[in-house]
């Protein structure tokens, strides 16, 4: 339980209080922080993140929009950049979440006080977060290290966070979200300014940032595996290649195999303490079409080219 650790100074409290509140459909209240919105129970480890985190050229930061594949991403980069130290056969990710191999930089590891932690991690350090580019603590942007971006059709990312959030005793109507969402007010939204933030940087430092799309990822792991391993200074040899390591890793990392394992089944994330299970639905492309009407899909396709606009992130 992280609320002890989550308590703000009391400067910080001031900060919150200052901050424009809304009631949320995702938690009861978020905060509009540095142009995205924010539960304060995440403001301690963010701020904590912000000010005190030193990074060093050889790590590795992915960074996600809640519900676009985070769980996939830390799976395929481990995995990448450990295979050298395990094999498919012994690596920790048959017995451990992703979530907790490449725990939260901000909303878990600062949140708790354990920054001492980082100290300790093998090279490279792989670190994980959902804040926006312009957001992120000043000794990334200014180091050497290498952020992955992984994007989700904003379509499928409502569908599923809302499905994420629900919560049976407590059901927010898929309504109710929607319209909130289309306001861009849901933890760490609006997406659009998101994507936005990482894609401009990916185009302006594209040695530094890579931009990945979910929806890439399904149609061609392999290729997107491959890219994902040379960005991160991890790359194949041809000997791998001539090996199928790559087919291996991306059939290891895919949704059947991860969700089919024990302890995606029935474990628990230990920082979040929530169920694995929880992180793996249904993991396609296009579900939104099962959820959403005709007139809330229109609203939302409308919205994101406005919002787009000639930045490309459409096509
Ligand atoms: P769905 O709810 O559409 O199924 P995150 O990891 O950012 O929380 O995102 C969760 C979404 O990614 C869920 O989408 C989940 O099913 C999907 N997902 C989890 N692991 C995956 C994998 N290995 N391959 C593809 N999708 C995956």
């Amino acid at each position: 339980n992280s609320d002890g650790a989550n308590k703000l100074s009391k400067e910080d409290q001031e900060l919150v209080l200052s901050l424009p509140r809304v009631k949320g459909w995702d938690f009861s209240f978020l905060y509009q922080y540095q142009g995205f919105w924010c539960p304060s129970r995440y403001l301690h480890g963010i701020l904590s993140f912000q000010r005190h985190f030193q990074a060093k050229d050889t790590d590795i930061v992915l960074v996600t929009f809640p519900k676009s594949g985070t769980t996939w991403l830390k799976a395929l980069t481990y995995t990448i950049a450990n295979r050298s130290r395990y094999t498919l056969e012994n690596t920790p990710l048959l017995t451990t979440p992703s979530h907790d191999l490449v725990p939260f930089t901000d909303l878990e590891i600062y949140s708790k006080n354990q920054s001492s932690i980082l100290e300790d991690l093998p090279t490279p350090r792989i670190l994980a977060t959902h804040l926006p580019y312009a957001s992120l603590p000043q000794s990334i942007i200014n180091s050497n290290c290498r952020i992955v971006y992984l994007c989700r059709n904003p379509l499928d990312q409502f569908t599923s966070y809302w499905h994420f959030v629900l919560q049976p005793a407590d059901p927010v109507s898929i309504d109710e979200a929607f319209e909130k969402f289309c306001q861009g007010v849901t933890m760490f939204g609006p997406v659009w300014d998101h994507e936005l933030g990482y894609w401009k940087a990916s185009l302006e430092k594209s040695n530094n940032v890579l931009f990945l799309k979910y929806e890439d990822l399904k149609e061609d792991i392999i290729y997107s595996t491959k890219k994902l391993a040379d960005f991160i200074g991890c790359p194949f040899t041809n000997e791998e290649e001539a090996q199928g390591v790559i087919e291996e890793i991306s059939k290891f990392c895919s949704f059947d195999n991860m969700k089919n394992l024990q302890v995606n089944q029935t474990g628990k994330v230990a920082y979040f303490g929530m169920e694995t299970k929880a992180f793996f639905r249904k993991g396609k492309v296009g579900d939104w079409t099962n959820h959403l009407t005709p007139s809330m899909s229109k609203r939302l396709h409308n919205l994101m080219e406005e919002k787009f606009g000639e930045s490309g992130l459409m096509t």
